[in-house]
């Protein structure tokens, strides 16, 4: 499967795991948000992760689907006026900016506890320890250990409130946390559900982690030169507030620099553990090529 074949399963997939009930505005609200034409690399890295080391695609769909809800609801979130107040997101109005702050709230909280419910409710063909490896490592990523952990640092270091550490090292706690749990939750989860053994899943986690760091400085890089056509969001805004990112504390150059050799760690990383996929790879050559390096 290429790359569009996965975004086309993903994108049927989730408008069929979300169907408008009463209260319709939640569920509209929800479904507003995931079903806007985002990149779906999350899903696609779980359903590849889950190929490559031999698994049945279709075991890993509803986990897939439901880690694209989980980034929807880190969107949500992320946009609202207390957080970086965005007004768009995929190239649309932000979801508060179209059901207002209370529902968006609401419909951030609802995808969170929908999310692992897809799980549970479509995954009938893992083991029940299958599952529960699965759910552990949903709620270890999407909480208080994961995402939330690196989006709190996140504000709190547009306040310089740095805590005594020093600012490289919250830079890069922030950037792990809050970009590449999830893709480290979606690698994670398709080598659990493919049975991968343990030496296999260190290997997908080490490839998520640093291709999520380097995603996470793509972005940062991408705010200061792309345009909204190109991101779908307002750009220019990390600088705006005095967001703490790796092109604050580097600069464009740097930054670049740092992000190429990352990307070479991901090369690295697939050769030492035989990790073959053209999806990986077009992954990393279409950031590359946006960014410039
Ligand atoms: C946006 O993620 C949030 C970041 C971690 C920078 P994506 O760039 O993957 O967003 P979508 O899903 O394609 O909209
Ligand atoms: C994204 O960080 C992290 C999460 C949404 C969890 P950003 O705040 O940089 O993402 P964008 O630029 O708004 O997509
Ligand atoms: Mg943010
Ligand atoms: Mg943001
Ligand atoms: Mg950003």
């Amino acid at each position: 499967m290429q790359m569009n074949d996965y975004i086309e399963l993903v994108n049927s997939k989730l408008d069929e795991f979300i169907q408008i009930e009463y209260p319709q505005t939640i569920f509209k609200s929800m479904k507003y948000t995931v079903m806007l034409p985002g990149k779906r690399l999350r899903p696609i890295m779980c359903l590849e992760a889950c190929r490559m080391l031999g698994g049945e695609l279709e075991d890993a769909i509803p986990t897939a689907c439901a880690i694209e809800m989980l980034h929807a609801q880190t969107l949500i979130h992320d946009d609202l006026p207390c957080m970086d107040n965005d007004d768009f997101r995929r190239g649309k109005p932000t979801n508060h900016k179209v059901f207002g702050e209370a529902m968006a709230v609401l419909a951030g909280d609802a995808l969170l506890t929908y999310a692992p419910q897809i799980i549970t409710k479509y995954s009938e063909n893992l083991s029940p320890s299958t599952l529960i490896r699965v759910l552990n490592e949903y709620f270890q990523f999407a909480g208080a250990y994961g995402v939330i952990a690196g989006q709190v640092v996140d504000i709190e270091s547009e306040n310089n409130n740095y805590e005594g550490l020093n600012k490289e090292e919250i830079l890069n706690y922030l950037h792990l946390h809050k970009t590449s749990d999830l893709f480290q939750l979606a690698m994670r989860t398709g080598a659990i559900i493919a049975g991968a053994d343990e030496e296999k899943i260190s290997a997908v986690t080490e490839f998520a982690k640093t291709f999520g760091l380097a995603f996470q400085i793509a972005d940062d890089i991408l705010d200061e030169i792309s345009t909204f056509e190109q991101m779908g969001k307002t750009l220019g805004k990390d600088k705006a507030v005095g967001k703490l990112t790796f092109v604050s504390l580097y600069g464009l150059d740097e930054s670049k620099c740092k992000l190429s050799c990352l990307f070479d760690k991901c090369y690295d990383i697939m050769n030492q553990y035989n990790i073959v996929s053209d999806v990986f790879n077009d992954m990393i050559d279409k950031i590359s090529k946006r960014v410039g390096i």
